[in-house]
């Protein structure tokens, strides 16, 4: 094997145990983002300035234990009327902060690495978890095009991602997403049940007590 050819397959092998299948249409980018995770939680305080993390409501009349908000065209809103994408803050009446550069770039980047090139999210989700917080098992269907797919980032904290398939009652398997993994899903995939495990104590150097999550969609 020549010098050349054997860099080469050093470079596939390091790709493809980056790149986890996690079924048709999904794929798990370990450390995707950990170079940019600097950037990134920069520009999500940024937004947060603007359009604070809050609280959201669900239509059965509880509380998240995820703070929430957003950024792009339209935002991802619960409350007692029920879920839906809105282009304006409710708590402020303005619109949303536009999705900052280093934000789309990363996700187009994310979702052609998957599979899906062109993809232009127009929403951008924003969790917040500190520890106990959790996100039950659901399906991302308040989108309009299910063509696009959905591309996750994590930030922080360690938090275990739960990956159902497309019943409820499939038995999920445990991702443990780490600062700067990305998830994309989509194709067959995208209506995929997820959630999140409630999360663990401890303390993160660039968040703190917390794990941050960026979801990326075309929503509208
Ligand atoms: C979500 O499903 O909206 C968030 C998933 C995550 O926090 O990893
Ligand atoms: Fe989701």
């Amino acid at each position: 094997m020549t010098s050349e050819s054997l860099t080469r397959s050093l470079e596939l092998f390091a790709q493809a145990s980056c790149h986890v299948p996690l079924g048709d249409g999904a794929v798990w980018l370990r450390g995707f983002a950990r170079s940019r995770g600097g950037e990134l939680i920069d520009a999500l305080h940024g937004v947060a300035r603007e359009a604070p993390l809050r609280h959201m409501a669900t239509p059965g009349g509880s509380t998240m234990s995820v703070a929430m908000t957003n950024c792009g065209a339209v935002g991802w809103v619960s409350d007692r009327q029920g879920y839906r994408y809105d282009p304006t803050d409710p708590g402020s009446g303005r619109c949303w902060p536009a999705m900052p550069p280093p934000f789309v770039d990363l996700a187009t980047r994310a979702a052609c690495a998957a599979g899906f090139p062109g993809f232009e999210p127009d929403a951008c989700l924003i969790n917040r978890y500190e520890p106990g917080a959790r996100l039950s098992l659901h399906q991302d269907k308040n989108e309009r095009d299910l063509r696009s797919p959905i591309v996750s980032v994590s930030l922080g904290l360690e938090a275990v991602f739960l990956w159902g398939g497309r019943r409820r009652g499939d038995r999920p398997r445990r991702v443990p997403l780490v600062h700067g993994d990305v998830v994309v899903w989509g194709g067959p995939a995208r209506l995929a049940f997820h959630g999140v495990m409630p999360l663990p104590e401890g303390t993160h150097p660039l968040t703190g007590r917390a794990r941050y999550n960026l979801t990326f969609r075309h929503a509208i």
